[in-house]
């Protein structure tokens, strides 16, 4: 559902990235039985589903093109940035078009094109389906389920990353130093030092055993990637949990081109998992102005 996007009113320079795709194709076992029916990407923080602050963030960094990779049963994803007639016309009537003012923003300043993975193939190949609208060049990719808050618009985790590719021409993912406890959830970056916040990758391995990590530097999922990566995720071999791993092409292409790592300022919630779901909706409740007396006076009585 394409529609023209206007000019970005921003004092940020625009940057080389304009295209990101964001995977939204999981099943979302680690929902159920809530995500029976209802897309993970679509359960509600505050106000707004989870897959609208990932879109805000990627428009916020200058993307013009979001290519969605949807699997089956996900409609509501796409249905949600498509517009509403009836619904619209009645708030604009009733003097209540600002309840969708959020939406309309991002669907005004970027094209929304959705593409279906055909099987639950693993992150790799749900990157690799959105190769036919992003083609050769460079381009963002954000997890439908992670959420980035930046407090200003340069702590904006994929502006960091697209930043970082346009003076540097090479592919920048986000990385954060997790518990070594913690490091078997996440890829994580074998990496060198360079600068503040900022490193060398020599190599990535996804979900390290817990007694052999090259870091604990794990990744997020946010990533800028130069189109090189395609004809990784093109050959790629099954990985672990038999899926085609991201993590895998892009240790394949530290071998051989250079890639960077950068540490981020936004807050960052897990909002895939139950409990990063919940720090998110507190935290997020916590900065809503309506919100904020009444959940902060509520928390306090809680806590003994
Ligand atoms: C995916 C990636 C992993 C990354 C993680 C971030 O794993 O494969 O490299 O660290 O997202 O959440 P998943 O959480 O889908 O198992």
């Amino acid at each position: 559902m394409p529609s023209t996007p206007k000019s970005v009113p921003s004092a940020l320079p625009q940057l080389q990235v304009r295209k990101a795709i964001i995977p939204a194709a999981g099943l979302g076992t680690r929902f159920l039985p809530a995500t029976k029916t209802v897309p993970k990407e679509m359960l509600t923080i505050v106000d707004a589903p989870i897959i609208l602050y990932v879109v805000e963030e990627a428009v916020e960094a200058g993307i013009e093109d979001i290519i969605l990779i949807q699997g089956r049963g996900k409609t509501a994803i796409e249905d949600f940035f498509d517009t509403s007639y009836e619904l619209e016309d009645k708030l604009l009537r009733d003097g209540k078009s600002q309840l969708l003012e959020r939406v309309s923003r991002v669907r005004d300043r970027a094209n929304i094109i959705s593409i279906r993975q055909k099987q639950p193939n693993g992150l790799g190949h749900a990157v690799l389906c959105g190769y036919p609208i992003v083609g050769d060049q460079a381009f963002a990719v954000l997890l439908g389920d992670e959420i980035m808050i930046a407090e200003t618009p340069e702590q904006n985790t994929t502006r960091r990353l697209s930043q970082v590719y346009s003076e540097h021409q090479a592919s920048c993912v986000a990385v954060m130093e997790v518990e070594a406890e913690d490091v078997s959830k996440y890829g994580v970056a074998d990496v060198i030092p360079m600068g503040v916040g900022l490193f060398e990758v020599r190599g990535f391995v996804e979900k390290p055993k817990p007694e052999k990590f090259p870091s604990r530097w794990a990744l997020p999922g946010r990533y800028v990637f130069d189109g090189k990566i395609f004809s990784y995720l093109k050959n790629a071999k099954t990985g672990i949990n038999g899926e085609i791993q991201l993590t895998d092409s892009m240790n394949l292409m530290a071998q051989e081109h250079r890639m960077l790592a950068s540490t981020f300022a936004a807050k960052r919630f897990d909002a895939g998992d139950k409990l990063g779901y919940l720090k998110a909706n507190i935290e997020l409740g916590l900065r809503n102005t309506e919100l904020h007396d009444d959940l902060a006076h509520y928390l306090k009585g809680l806590v003994p």
